[in-house]
């Protein structure tokens, strides 16, 4: 891979975007190598949890690459959205859990690649934006999508129309972001989150996030069901053997699932 690096340790998968000369910007090598290292980690066991991040001090991922963008016909523009389409649908619905560490800007395709992962936690210095009506195009990595769903459509649109950058703080209040810690201490603190995760049962994990993610595209009494299917489901495995005889039997577990 060019332009990722991937370190793996504890079942934990620190996944680096490693273009400092662009602050990290996302062209199409670099989102076809995203989709191909996600692949491979979905098929891994020993992967629980992935942390996405990006290289150096200044910048999680400065939005897509402009310097590509600029020759893009309208086709063009099509297929480069429908790749990111693919990988950032990747990240979000993959088996594992994914955590944004953003370290820096989060602009364009950085805000949306971070809003493809199950929660983002930023560093104190990170600044958020939805820069592309001031280049005179649109989001086109899912921000007009997934923004809206997860923080308000009042705060998605002004976002959007004005471009303003938000700091982590603002972010951590509009509920775009879970925590804000020091630069230092950003990735330990994923790590520690990550570990919490992996303790407990990692089928059963995979299975909640399948249920909130479909869920969200459903009404509610549908998404009421599909939550009694995959509850009936979890009931038919080894971890709820083991977790809820220990729990009776007053021992430790041990859960193995996934
Ligand atoms: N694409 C390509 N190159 C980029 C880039 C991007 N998105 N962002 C930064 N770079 C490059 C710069 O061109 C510069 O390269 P050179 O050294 O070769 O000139 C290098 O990274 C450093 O950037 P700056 O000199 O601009 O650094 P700065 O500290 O002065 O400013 C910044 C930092 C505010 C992040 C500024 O670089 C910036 O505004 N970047 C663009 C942010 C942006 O508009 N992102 C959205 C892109 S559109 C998009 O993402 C569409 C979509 O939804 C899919």
């Amino acid at each position: 891979m060019n332009n990722l690096l991937m370190e793996v340790e504890n079942e934990i998968a620190v996944v680096t975007i490693n273009r400092p000369k662009a602050l990290n910007a996302l062209n199409t090598e670099t989102i076809v190598e995203l989709n191909e290292c996600l692949k491979d980690i979905e098929a891994r066991d020993d992967i629980k949890v992935v942390i996405l991040t990006g290289s150096g001090q200044k910048s999680f991922v400065a939005g897509a690459d402009i310097s590509e963008m600029v020759h893009q016909n309208p086709a063009e523009g099509r297929a480069f959205g429908l790749k990111a389409k693919e990988a950032f649908g990747r990240l979000e619905n993959m088996r594992q859990v994914t955590i944004a560490a953003v370290n820096g800007f989060a602009l364009g395709g950085g805000c949306e690649i971070s809003m493809s992962c199950d929660f983002r936690v930023a560093s104190d210095n990170a600044k958020f934006a939805q820069p592309e009506t001031g280049l005179g195009i649109i989001p086109g990595f899912g921000g007009t999508q997934r923004l809206p769903r997860l923080v308000n459509k009042g705060i998605a649109k002004e976002m959007i129309y004005t471009c303003d950058m938000i700091s982590a703080q603002r972010a951590y209040e509009i509920g775009l972001v879970n925590h804000v810690v020091s630069q230092d201490e950003l990735i330990d603190f994923c790590k520690k989150i990550a570990a919490k995760i992996i303790d407990k049962g990692s089928y059963a994990v995979s299975i909640a996030k399948q249920a909130i993610n479909m869920g969200l595209d459903m009404d509610l009494n549908n998404g009421l069901t599909l939550e009694a299917n995959l509850f009936g489901l979890t009931m038919s495995t080894n971890d709820k053997k083991e977790g809820m005889t220990a729990f009776l039997e007053k021992r430790g577990r041990t859960l193995t699932d996934f």
